[in-house]
C-alpha cells in the first residue's frame, strides 16, 4: 500500500473524536499516531510522536483550540496543522489560518474534503514522485468519436501496461453503464460494480470500495459496470465524483472508459479527469464527431485542455483518410497514432487476456507501452511548465510508496 501520513488528533468531545476516528481509520494512507482529549496536553504529544499532521477539533473550546494552534505552529513547524469546526465562521476560519493553519475542514467531515485537503497540501509542498517520471493520482478517461472505435481496447489494455511499473497502482472504471465490457475484456466475473459503490457512498465506507474491486492478475483493479441496465440511470454525478475521490486516494493512475452519450455522468467523469482521451479512427463521421465534440468540450470549462486526439487502427484501410487531410478537418494535432492489428486485438479480447499477455511483442503492445509513458511524460511536462517543481517535502513520500 501506499505509504501513510501519521496524524494526531485532538477533541475533547468523545463522540465527535469517535466519529473522526473511525473515518481516519478507514484510510490506508492514514496512520492515527495519536488521539487526545484535553488541549493542554496536545501540544507534548506532538512533540512526543511527531506527527506529519495534527488534526484540532475547535468546537469544544474555540479560544483554547486556537492557542494550540499557535502553539503547535510556532514549537513544531515541520507539523501541518489542520482544524476542523462546525462553525464555518469567517472570523474563525480567518484566526486559524493566521494563527498557522492550513486548513479549515468542516464538522461532519467528509472523506473526500479531507482527502482533498492532503491532496491540496501535498501539492503545496511539491509531492511527486522522486524520479520525476510518474505523476500520482493521474485520472484517464477514455471517449470515443463514434461507437466501436476501440475505447475498451486502449482503456483496458493502458490500465495493464501502466500497472506493470511497481510504483503504480492503477485501478479501471467501466462507465459505460448500460453495455460496458471491460470484464469481458478481463475475463473477470466481478462480486461488486459501480452501482454498490454508488449505493454505499453515503456510509464512506472506505474498505468497501476496496473490497468492490476485483484484481486482475496483471496487478489493475477493475470497478465494473452495474449487471442491471434499470441501475445505470441511479447513479448521480455527484456520487460518482466522490467514487473517483476515493478511487484517486489509493491508486496512482484511474483509468475511466466511458459511454459514448457524453451526458451528465461522462461529463462529471471528464471533469474530474487530468487527460481525456479522444479515441477515434481516421473516417469521416468520426473527424466529423471530432469537430463537433471539440465545439462541445469549448462549453465546459477545463475540458478542451485536458483532450489528446488518439487515431486508432491506423493502418485499416476502409475508409481511411490521409493524416494530413485528419488534422485540416479537426484543426488540433494528434497525440497517439494506435496501429492496426486486428487478429492481436480480437484474439486478446476473446481470451480473456491483455496484449501484455497475449501478444507482448507485437507492434500494438509496444505502441500502447508508448502511449501509457507519453501520458504521464506529458503531465510532467505540464506541470513543471506550471512551474510546480518544489523540494520534496514533508507529503512527498505519499506519492512515492509502491502498493500492494
Ligand atoms: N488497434 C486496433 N487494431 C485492430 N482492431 C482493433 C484495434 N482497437 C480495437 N479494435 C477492435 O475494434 C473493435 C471495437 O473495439 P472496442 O470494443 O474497444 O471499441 P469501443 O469504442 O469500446 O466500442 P463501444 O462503442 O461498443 O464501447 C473490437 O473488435 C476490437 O478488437
Ligand atoms: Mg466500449
Amino acid at each position: 500500500m501506499k505509504n501513510v501520513v501519521r496524524l494526531a488528533i485532538v477533541d475533547p468531545n468523545d463522540a465527535t473524536r469517535g466519529s473522526l476516528k473511525n473515518l481516519l481509520l478507514g484510510i490506508d494512507s492514514v496512520w492515527l499516531e495519536a488521539e487526545c482529549s484535553r488541549y493542554e496536553f496536545f501540544a507534548d504529544v506532538i512533540q512526543q510522536t511527531q506527527p506529519d499532521i495534527a488534526l484540532i477539533s475547535l468546537d469544544s473550546d474555540s479560544a483554547q483550540g486556537l492557542q494550540l494552534v499557535a502553539r503547535i505552529s510556532q514549537e513544531l513547524s515541520s507539523c501541518c496543522i489542520l482544524v476542523i469546526s462546525s462553525s464555518q465562521e469567517g472570523s474563525l476560519i480567518l484566526q486559524a489560518i493566521r494563527n498557522g493553519a492550513r486548513e479549515f475542514l468542516s464538522f461532519p467531515l467528509k472523506i473526500e474534503d479531507f482527502l482533498a485537503a492532503l491532496d491540496r497540501i501535498q501539492q503545496a509542498q511539491g509531492g511527486r514522485e522522486g524520479d520525476g517520471e510518474i505523476r500520482s493520482n493521474h485520472v484517464i478517461t477514455v471517449a470515443g468519436a463514434g461507437g466501436g472505435v476501440g475505447c475498451t481496447s486502449l482503456a483496458i489494455n493502458l490500465a495493464c501496461v501502466m500497472a506493470q511499473h511497481e510504483r503504480r497502482n492503477v485501478a479501471i472504471m467501466d462507465l459505460d453503464l448500460a453495455l460496458g465490457d471491460a470484464d469481458v475484456w478481463l475475463d473477470i466475473i466481478p462480486d461488486y460494480t459501480i452501482q454498490d459503490v454508488a449505493e454505499n457512498i453515503t456510509r464512506l465506507d472506505y474498505s468497501l470500495l476496496k473490497r468492490s474491486l476485483t484484481r486482475h492478475d496483471c496487478g489493475a483493479f477493475l470497478l465494473p459496470r452495474p449487471v442491471q441496465l434499470d441501475d445505470m440511470s441511479t447513479i448521480t454525478p455527484d456520487e460518482l465524483r466522490r467514487v473517483i475521490a476515493l478511487l484517486k486516494a489509493t491508486f496512482t493512475h484511474l483509468v475511466i472508459d466511458l459511454s459514448k452519450s457524453f451526458g451528465p455522468i461522462d461529463i462529471a467523469a471528464m471533469e474530474a479527469s487530468d487527460t481525456i482521451l479522444l479515441v477515434t479512427q481516421l473516417d469521416l463521421p468520426c473527424l466529423r464527431n471530432i469537430v463537433r465534440l471539440t465545439q462541445f468540450f469549448d462549453l465546459h470549462e477545463g475540458l478542451s485542455e485536458k483532450l489528446k486526439v488518439v487515431v486508432n487502427r491506423q493502418g485499416l484501410e476502409d475508409n481511411q483518410i490521409s493524416m494530413s487531410k485528419a488534422l485540416e478537418t479537426i484543426g488540433r494535432e494528434i497525440f497517439w497514432q494506435v496501429p492496426n492489428d486486428y487478429p492481436s486485438m480480437v484474439e486478446s479480447r476473446n481470451n480473456g487476456l491483455p496484449l501484455l499477455s497475449h501478444a507482448p511483442r507485437a507492434k500494438l503492445t509496444k505502441s500502447i507501452e508508448q502511449l501509457a509513458n507519453s501520458i504521464d511524460h506529458s503531465e510532467v511536462e505540464l506541470s513543471e511548465s506550471e512551474d510546480r517543481k518544489q523540494k520534496k517535502g514533508l507529503f512527498s513520500f505519499l506519492s512515492s510508496g509502491s502498493r500492494g
